[in-house]
């Protein structure tokens, strides 16, 4: 892995745009969610809990990816369970920079107490089984033809990590 250099910081209202972009370049890429149309940032910023978004930022503060979580469910005893996204800019794949979000997304949500993150990934996106394996999450299972894609059926590989922090245990 080549070195490319970034810095982690919290998501700003000011990166709106260039969030909305690079979360468009992902959708566009057909293997990372059923989504095909980036939101409004009004609806982003509605639907993601705000301590748990973080950037990677390029020294000229370009964007180069981010990654948000939103919660699963309005019942008190789901509080601790979250789903998070991980987009990252076309150009910036494969340097580390979707590792390094997950690893301050999963602190960031332990240090809150939250105890399981979860996430469903096509199983094509062979990109993002891997990285999410790497940092811990394991395979629920196979959502089988869960929904449409551009007309589609499609299955979704459920997958989860389990905090093991002493006040979630
Ligand atoms: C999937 C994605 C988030 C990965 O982020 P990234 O910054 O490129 O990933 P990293 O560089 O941290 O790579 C972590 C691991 O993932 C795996 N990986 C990364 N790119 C890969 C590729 N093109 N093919 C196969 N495995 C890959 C590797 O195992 C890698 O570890 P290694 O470098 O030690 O071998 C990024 O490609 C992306 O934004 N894709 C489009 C949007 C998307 O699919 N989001 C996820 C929705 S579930």
């Amino acid at each position: 892995m080549s070195s490319f250099a970034f810095t982690l910081r919290p998501m700003d209202p000011r990166d709106a745009d260039q969030v909305l972009a690079v979360y468009q370049a992902g959708l566009d890429t057909g293997q990372a969610s059923f989504e095909t149309e980036a939101p409004a940032w009004e609806d982003f910023d509605a639907g993601r809990l705000p301590a748990h978004r973080h950037v990677a930022a390029a020294p000229d503060g370009k964007v180069l990816g981010w990654i948000a979580v939103s919660a699963v469910s309005t019942r008190p005893v789901y509080a601790g369970v979250v789903e998070h996204s991980l987009y990252i800019h076309p150009d910036a794949r494969g340097h580390g920079i979707g590792t390094a979000l997950l690893q301050a997304l999963i602190a960031s949500t332990e240090a809150a107490g939250i105890w399981t993150i979860q996430s469903g990934v096509f199983p094509d996106n062979t990109a993002s089984l891997a990285l999410h394996h790497k940092a811990g999450f394991r395979t629920v299972g196979t959502r089988e033809r869960i929904a449409r894609h551009h007309g589609r059926w499609r299955d979704v590989i459920l997958l989860e990590r389990r905090s093991d922090h002493p006040h979630t245990v």
